[in-house]
């Protein structure tokens, strides 16, 4: 399973970074408005640390000024991924943005019909959003379940990217499940490293070492 960030915060993807296991970004216009910087700059000094998918979202509800706006961040680089909501428009739009060789995030996914239409529009990933499912006292899991059996069902390509992951829990579930890949925030990602047996076992170790030294 393929490992994203999602953030707007440069620090927290240098960090991601520099342990070796980061294979792209995700970013949406919450968390770019977040940065507190330009979208162009937040997005070049992305480039410049991550050698991966880049997923930069449309802001525009037209197909036509999504396919615009979407050229204009895919020309900065091949590493960057055209995000673009799940609302028809959305859907006119990913076929055009496929048909023209970029590849498209299609996000706000909160249903399996929604996730087939998607895939059959040629989005190259599909973002479930499953933490806001959750919220709502709805199986966010279940929905990546789903996804993958319809996916299967038919060969399809589209990537399963498991979104508004809001646990370590929903990233165990996604990789047992198949998920191609998930984005989860910086603080979900630390999550997933620590664990108390780690650090017992380690302050065991070095204790015993100091003690054998004397
Ligand atoms: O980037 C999309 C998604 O990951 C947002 O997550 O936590 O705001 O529901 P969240």
């Amino acid at each position: 399973m393929k490992i994203f960030i999602d953030t707007g915060e440069i620090n927290e993807i240098r960090e991601l970074a520099s342990w070796g296991i980061l294979d792209g970004v995700t970013t949406n216009p919450s968390l770019a408005a977040k940065s507190g910087k330009p979208f162009r700059q937040l997005l070049d000094e992305i480039l410049a640390i991550v050698d991966g998918p880049i997923s930069a979202e449309v802001t525009a509800l037209k197909a036509d000024e999504m396919v615009k706006e979407g050229e204009t961040y895919a020309k900065i680089h091949k590493n960057i991924v055209i995000k673009v909501p799940l609302i028809i428009e959305g859907l006119k739009a990913l076929k055009i943005l496929t048909e023209k060789g970029y590849k498209t995030n299609c996000t706000l996914c909160f249903s399996p019909s929604q996730a087939l239409l998607a895939a059959k529009a040629g989005a190259t990933y599909i973002s479930p959003f499953v933490g806001r499912l959750d919220d709502i006292s709805t199986d966010g899991m279940q929905l990546i379940r789903d996804i993958r059996q319809i996916y299967d069902n038919y060969g399809i390509k589209t990537q399963i990217l498991t979104a508004s992951a809001r646990s370590p829990m929903h990233f165990v579930e996604a990789a047992k499940i198949g998920s191609d890949v998930i984005t989860a925030p910086y603080s979900v990602l630390k999550q997933l490293v620590q664990h108390p047996l780690t650090d017992l076992g380690l302050a065991k170790f070095l204790s015993d070492w100091e003690k054998a030294k004397k």
